[in-house]
């Protein structure tokens, strides 16, 4: 007998939705781009956002056919204010954004974001948090005398690179290394571990 009323088959898990926040090249970014075109990453990007008109990110983002956005701050450079900061929540929402990725992204994030996505914000930073944070942290490690260093992903709270530890990639440090050329091996590693990261938050 031929049943006329099949089960109705289990609608798909809906895609997480990411927005990007970067402030240079955008080589992480990339990266996750790659892992999404792969398969191994189940997401969609809603939306990139940069402080920077001239960041390689938003090139990045409308070469792949994703909505981007500038983020214009002319008071502050190390914060948005939290006008501006309103309006970028604003405008991640409106891109149906889940989850918040800072890749880059060379602010510290306030209140308004942080409320907004809460629990729902992740940042990558070059160094084994909690050493190094802030600034240029490869040259930090280098002029440290570290023999190792490496990559952290880490939920993002409202201190600076303080937030929880998800998953951290160890680097040597060479004696050959300059700060450009460890800088390069450190992003090699951020290139695996932010996109398998965010491949299990994802999952
Ligand atoms: C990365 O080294 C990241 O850890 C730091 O800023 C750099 C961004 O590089 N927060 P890119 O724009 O993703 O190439």
């Amino acid at each position: 007998m031929i049943n006329q009323n099949p089960p109705t088959p289990a609608a798909p898990a809906a895609l997480r939705t990411l927005g990007i926040l970067g402030s240079g090249k955008g080589s992480n970014f990339a990266a996750i781009l790659r892992a999404i075109q792969a398969g191994a990453l189940k997401a969609r990007v809603g939306l990139v956002l940069s402080d920077n008109p001239h960041a390689g990110i938003l090139d990045l983002g409308r070469a792949a056919g994703i909505e981007v956005g500038t983020i214009d701050e002319p008071r502050f450079k190390t914060r948005l204010s939290p006008e501006v900061e309103r309006e970028t929540v604003q405008r991640l929402l409106r891109a149906g954004v889940d989850l918040v990725v800072l890749a880059g992204y060379m602010r510290m994030v306030k209140e308004p974001l942080l409320a907004a996505f809460p629990g729902r914000i992740l940042n990558i930073h070059p160094s084994l948090l909690p050493k190094f944070p802030g600034l240029e942290s490869w040259r930090q490690a280098l002029e440290a005398g570290e023999s190792e260093t490496g990559c952290t992903v880490h939920w993002v709270d409202a201190g600076m690179d303080t937030g929880p530890v998800i998953a951290q990639e160890r680097v040597p440090i060479l004696p050959s290394d300059s700060p450009e050329s460890l800088h390069a091996r450190i992003q090699e590693a951020e290139h695996r571990i932010l996109p398998r990261v965010l491949a299990k938050i994802c999952a």
